[in-house]
């Protein structure tokens, strides 16, 4: 797990009080990356709200660690309640680690995570334009269902196992082993 992707990266599911890694994370996207992300131009502002959300009922966020600093995030959402089938995804990677397989692996991680949840469709907003994302998505055909003539992805994830379940728990427990490591090394990093 985790070994392909670049510079010794990891990725775990964000934190409850690391909504402050995610905000920095957002803000520091380039503005291509900030428009796509968002579909549109938004202002700083509008991002620390946002992010400030992140730990709210019903969001997950995969995080993209390097060096212990977050670089690309996947936030799943459910819409409306907890028991809502609905949700929205969205990716977001600074620019230096795009096209390294780090999208593909945060969307099968969100892909995982859904399943468990019970959502039914899960929906990915992206521009027309966005090439890359529709690719990404299109390595998941199997289990879309969507017509990306249009701007909107529709995902039906398979129904959750205990299969299922037990390779979230495992990928968890991964995150925070990662977690807890590079903690040390950066305590114990000479200065
Ligand atoms: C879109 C985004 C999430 C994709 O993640 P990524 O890590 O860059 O993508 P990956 O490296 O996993 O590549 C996924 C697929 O996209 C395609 N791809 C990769 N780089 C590409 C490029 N420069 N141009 C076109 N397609 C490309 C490939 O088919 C690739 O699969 P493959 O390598 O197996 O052939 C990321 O680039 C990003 O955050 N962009 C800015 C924000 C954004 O657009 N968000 C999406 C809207 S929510």
């Amino acid at each position: 797990m985790n070994e392909l992707l670049p510079d010794g990266g990891t990725i775990r599911k964000l934190w409850i009080g690391e909504t402050d890694a995610y905000r920095d994370h957002l803000l520091r996207l380039d503005g291509e990356s900030r428009y796509r992300r968002f579909s549109g131009a938004v202002s700083d502002e509008i991002i620390v709200r946002h992010a400030a959300t992140a730990s709210g009922v019903g969001v997950v966020v995969h995080g993209f660690f390097v060096d212990g600093v977050l670089r690309g995030a996947a936030e799943l959402r459910q819409n409306g309640s907890l028991f809502s089938r609905e949700a929205e995804a969205a990716f977001s990677i600074e620019q230096p680690w795009q096209s390294h397989g780090v999208g593909t692996e945060l969307l099968e991680r969100t892909l995982l995570s859904a399943r468990n949840r019970g959502i039914k469709s899960l929906r990915m907003d992206c521009l027309a334009e966005n090439r890359r994302m529709q690719q990404l998505a299109r390595k998941f055909e199997a289990e879309f269902s969507f017509d990306f003539g249009s701007v909107t992805g529709e995902v039906d994830p398979p129904r959750s196992t205990p299969l299922s379940l037990m390779r979230e728990a495992i990928a968890d427990n991964y995150g925070i082993a990662s977690a807890i490591f590079e903690l040390q090394s950066r305590l114990f990093r000479p200065a």
